[in-house]
């Protein structure tokens, strides 16, 4: 007999429910009895013992389901020694419920924040299982997390869209893709629906570079230029600012986001006509894709595997295209932001991309 309990945490996103279904499944399919225990919205639902019995038939329909049947929270690791509202240290609370269960692992979907607070309770001495999601693709361990790929998708899909209305209007438009601190998502849909000019957290822009890349277009007869600006893409000058005047800066930030201020200057030193698309939460939403349902499935898989064998304290990630174990302490705190010097930014600068730079 196996005492699972299950939850995901932080922002969600394609495949959740894929993964977890591969975990249950793998468990089921051994022979071994099991008894699993959701745990409600993320962390919280540890801290307050808040959770459903599942059996097999939870799982049965929800490969294609977007979102996660078990809800989910963010619980910022820099707030975990901190009581919650009512009190409560968050950590004994979570552990107190784990030994009142009388579990034997805990299966934790999420980030990096979420593998910051796993690793945590491992400390602490619980059995500690996590896979990878994000859509941010930036966990450190793992070539790939589960929802990028379907992120990839509708953010390309998005830029797709944009092409023909851009062309229509002889316009510059910039599609403001998600990732504040990594700019895998922007870089993949970038190139994959063919931007022009692609803005990544990791290689600040010139705005004088930016507008260059423009003005190249312009002279080879090109009637529109397409940006895609990651919500974390920084200007080199802000990069230079100490994190207390960057702070500063912001405060009295008069744009909603960066591609509005991107937009503000190629307009000004332009005079194109310049518009902004979010698509937003979209990029989280909706069915996984094909490649995303295989690949949670997988790991899903192989955590189940590690559950029947009794290893615990391991990310499920994946690795020169093979599902490996991560030791959770190597994860944690770390993150896997794009190279500026890595070959998928030289081969796209090549294809004649402008990353604002040079
Ligand atoms: O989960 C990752 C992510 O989607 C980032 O790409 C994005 O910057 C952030 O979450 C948005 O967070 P929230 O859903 O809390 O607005």
């Amino acid at each position: 007999m196996k005492r699972i309990g299950m939850l995901t945490s932080g922002g969600d996103c394609q495949a959740l429910n894929a993964a977890m279904r591969g975990v249950v499944k793998t468990l089921y399919n051994s022979g071994t009895e099991v008894e699993i225990f959701g745990f409600q919205n993320g962390y919280k639902g540890l801290i307050n013992s808040d959770f459903r019995m599942l059996t097999n038939r939870d799982f049965s329909g929800i490969l294609t389901k977007g979102g996660t049947i078990l809800g989910s929270s963010r619980m910022p690791f820099k707030e975990i020694d901190i009581p919650d509202e009512k009190g409560r240290n968050k950590v004994e609370e979570m552990k107190h419920t784990y030994h009142k269960l009388n579990l034997d692992c805990m299966i934790i979907l999420g980030g990096n924040g979420t593998h910051k607070t796993a690793n945590r309770l491992r400390e602490e001495g619980l059995n500690i299982i996590t896979l990878p999601k994000t859509i941010d693709n930036d966990l450190w361990g793992t070539d790939m997390t589960f929802g990028f790929q379907s992120a990839v998708d509708i953010a390309t899909e998005a830029i797709d869209c944009i092409h023909t209305t851009a062309d229509s209007h002889g316009r510059v438009f910039i599609v403001e893709v998600m990732g504040h601190k990594a700019g895998w998502l922007t870089l993949n849909a970038g190139m994959a629906s063919g931007a022009d000019i692609i803005l990544i957290p990791e290689i600040p822009y010139k705005i004088d570079k930016v507008i260059k890349a423009i003005k190249r277009r312009e002279a080879g007869g090109s009637r529109f230029t397409i940006l895609a600006v990651a919500e974390g893409a920084i200007s080199e000058e802000d990069s230079k600012l100490s994190k207390k005047d960057f702070k500063k800066k912001m405060e009295q930030y008069p744009f909603p986001s960066v591609s509005y201020e991107v937009a503000d200057a190629i307009q000004k030193k332009t005079g194109l006509e310049v518009r902004v698309t979010v698509p937003g939460h979209m990029q989280r939403g909706g069915a996984p894709c094909p490649y995303d349902r295989v690949f949670a499935s997988r790991l899903g898989a192989e955590a189940g595997k590690l559950i029947l064998k009794d290893e615990y304290g391991f990310m499920v990630g994946y690795k020169n295209r093979e599902v490996v174990k991560v030791p959770l302490k190597d994860v944690a705190g770390k993150l896997k932001t794009v190279d500026p010097e890595a070959t998928i930014v030289k081969e796209a600068k090549m294809l004649g991309i402008s990353f604002g730079d040079e």
